[in-house]
């Protein structure tokens, strides 16, 4: 019998999630729509018109073209976990919200955090793992001119309550864990109201402030740093010592060629912590 069967079936419900938001979060929250089946939660907010598109969140109990990073599929069966996805309208053009990617990231990092999910990481730019397990991804796609303004739809994934006997999670194309399985009856309505609490917060203070502020907080979870790391970009990899984020939210890799920035590409761990006395796995 899958895990989902083994425990009753919590429903997202507005009000269960409304109550979750902070003064600050709620104002900024426009609207909230849950679907029970969609494509995709943020197709559905891009066909949304667009005066009405930012301040809308929408979720879904399932999606039946979930989108990943990259163009892949994202595993998105019914019932047991999280599909959100929130728009935003940003007055600056799309150069100057570079770093929205690994802010989107940090806020589903709060969100973990606040329901006591300790020990997660994030691997840049915005995967969150658990014990190098997947636990949950984002997706953010931007719309608008260089100059601005522009809108963001940013969409986030967390397994929360995975039917690992389903085949459709054995479709998922590496190690992956869910939140149920460290914190048992976990619920899917408060996980959810404290991700949009923490997005609408944090997506507030970026607007004002820049991605300064969230630099430190990077770094108490970056699952990289000092790891070897092969980046793969375009065609082409290169290998090297992960050492953290830029201001500007790059990944600093210390490598053959030296120390430099990165802004794009996708990581694999090569092995462990490197602390000059050996590799930490
Ligand atoms: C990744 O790690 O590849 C990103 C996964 C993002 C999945 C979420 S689920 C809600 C939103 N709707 C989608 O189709 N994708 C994102």
């Amino acid at each position: 019998m899958s895990r989902l069967l083994q425990q009753p079936l919590e429903l997202l419900e507005v009000n269960a999630i409304r109550s979750e938001l902070e003064a600050d979060a709620a104002t900024q929250l426009k609207d909230l729509v849950i679907l029970s089946s969609v494509d995709s939660t943020n197709n559905w907010l891009q066909a949304q018109p667009g005066h009405e598109r930012p301040g809308l969140a929408v979720l879904a109990e399932r999606q039946t073209a979930g989108r990943g990073r990259r163009g892949r599929h994202w595993v998105s069966p019914s019932g047991g976990n999280i599909y959100l996805s929130l728009c935003m309208k940003f007055e600056s053009g799309v150069g100057e919200i570079g770093c929205l990617p690994l802010v989107v990231a940090l806020s589903a990092s709060d969100a973990l955090a606040r329901i006591g999910m300790d020990g997660h990481t994030i691997k840049w730019p915005n995967d969150l793992l658990f014990e190098r397990r997947k636990l949950g991804g984002c997706l953010v796609e931007v719309q608008g001119d260089a100059g601005g303004p522009c809108f963001a739809v940013m969409g986030i994934g967390i397994n929360v309550c995975m039917p690992a006997a389903m085949h459709c999670a054995k479709r998922i194309d590496q190690p992956w864990t869910d939140v149920n399985t460290h914190i048992p009856g976990v619920s899917r309505n408060r996980l959810a109201g404290c991700l949009l609490n923490a997005l609408l917060l944090n997506l507030a203070q970026y607007a004002g402030e820049g991605f300064g502020p969230f630099l430190q907080r990077w770094k108490e979870r970056d699952e990289l740093a000092g790891k070897e790391i092969e980046l793969r970009r375009g065609t082409g990899s290169i290998n090297g010592t992960a050492c953290g984020i830029s201001p500007r939210g790059g990944l600093m890799l210390q490598s053959c060629e030296g120390l430099n920035e990165y802004l794009a590409g996708e990581v694999t761990i090569k092995r462990g912590f490197n602390d000059g006395k050996g590799i930490r796995v």
